[in-house]
């Protein structure tokens, strides 16, 4: 372990966001990097095969529940509603509400994967003409206000895929609280969140059987290696998904398969045999305990929407203050 003097001596050496996360990640007893540095463009494409793996069922079950829900959600908006994506990726069940919404003013898709962004803007502005499309390339943790977007309608945030499950419950709240002052007086806020607690559900949902998701976490010591100058031995790592059921949170780490040493930005760094970098958390959020989460960010309950199996929720909140 390095001392905080140190530690800033080494961030001073990286002049990117991404960097400085690894530098100081990579320092801590438990070495970490933030899972927003998973989704380059290549991470963004395997992420998009993820979602289509028979162990992965959120998306399956989020896309149900919008198929369902998309119209009484655009009821509440009205017409010349201004949607607003946090983390939209490939934009894919955007079309569900787009095509419920009436007479939509614009679409702000918002996303840190800048080229899945933009492809995925295009596409949709091809599907749908005559809707503004405003992308915006940012971490929304970050993000303070948004661009000025003039419409007489409501704003309708949409958080879909799971995202908020990589906060923290007291993140979400810091997050959730963002969204509700970014989106200003009147917004409504459209989440998608998993409880799932089964291990046996969720261990090859982050763990599938064609290494997909293995790929998809082994690309970010790729994207190290070509972006700050790292040395990983790709294959001196393996993925794992661990269950956490006190946390009640899915873990991906990538352990190291010998005691090794990596550079990364000129900087060295010792791995024990069996160590592991912590990649991502998805924390499994039940109805009563997200609920609870959102009222303390500033947003009331309006509905909630369950899959067959009382897994996945899709809710819809109102800004409460
Ligand atoms: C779990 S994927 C969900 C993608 C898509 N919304 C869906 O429902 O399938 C997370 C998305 O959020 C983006 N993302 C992750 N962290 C972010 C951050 N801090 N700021 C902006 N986008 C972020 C990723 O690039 C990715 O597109």
């Amino acid at each position: 372990m390095i001392s905080l003097q140190s530690t800033h001596a080494l961030l001073d050496t990286a002049d990117t966001a991404f960097g400085r996360d690894v530098l100081f990640g990579l320092s801590q007893p438990q070495k970490q990097v933030p899972c927003t540095w998973l989704y380059d463009h290549r991470g963004a494409e395997l992420f998009e095969d993820i979602t289509l793996l028979p162990e992965y069922y959120p998306t399956r079950a989020e896309v149900r529940i919008l198929e369902r829900s998309a119209s009484l959600m655009a009821h509440f908006a009205g017409p010349q509603a201004t949607l607003v994506e946090f983390g939209s990726g490939s934009s894919r069940k955007t079309p569900l509400l787009l095509s419920a919404l009436e007479s939509p003013a614009a679409y702000v898709p918002i996303d840190i994967s800048a080229q899945v962004l933009l492809e995925s803007v295009v596409g949709l502005q091809g599907r749908f003409p005559h809707i503004r499309m405003n992308p915006l390339v940012a971490d929304f943790h970050k993000l303070k206000r948004l661009p000025g977007m003039k419409s007489a309608g409501r704003r309708l945030g949409f958080f879909p895929g799971s995202t908020v499950g990589n906060c923290g419950p007291e993140e979400a709240v810091d997050l959730l609280g963002k969204f509700a002052r970014m989106l200003g007086p009147d917004a409504l806020l459209a989440v998608g969140a998993d409880a799932t607690q089964d291990p046996r559900l969720l261990l090859p949902a982050y763990d599938d059987s064609r290494g997909v998701t293995a790929a998809f976490n082994h690309n970010l010591l790729w994207r190290i290696n070509r972006e700050l100058a790292g040395t990983f031995d790709d294959v001196g790592f393996r993925h794992e998904a661990r269950y956490d059921a006190v946390r009640q949170r899915v873990e991906m780490h990538l352990v190291s398969r010998h005691a090794q040493r990596v550079q990364v930005l000129g900087h060295e760094f010792r791995f024990a045999r069996g160590e592991s970098i912590h990649t991502e958390s998805s924390y499994k959020f039940g109805p009563i305990k997200f609920q609870a989460l959102a009222k303390r960010a500033g947003w009331t309950p309006l509905a909630l929407w369950m899959d067959d199996a009382s897994r996945f929720t899709v809710y819809l909140f109102e800004r409460s203050f």
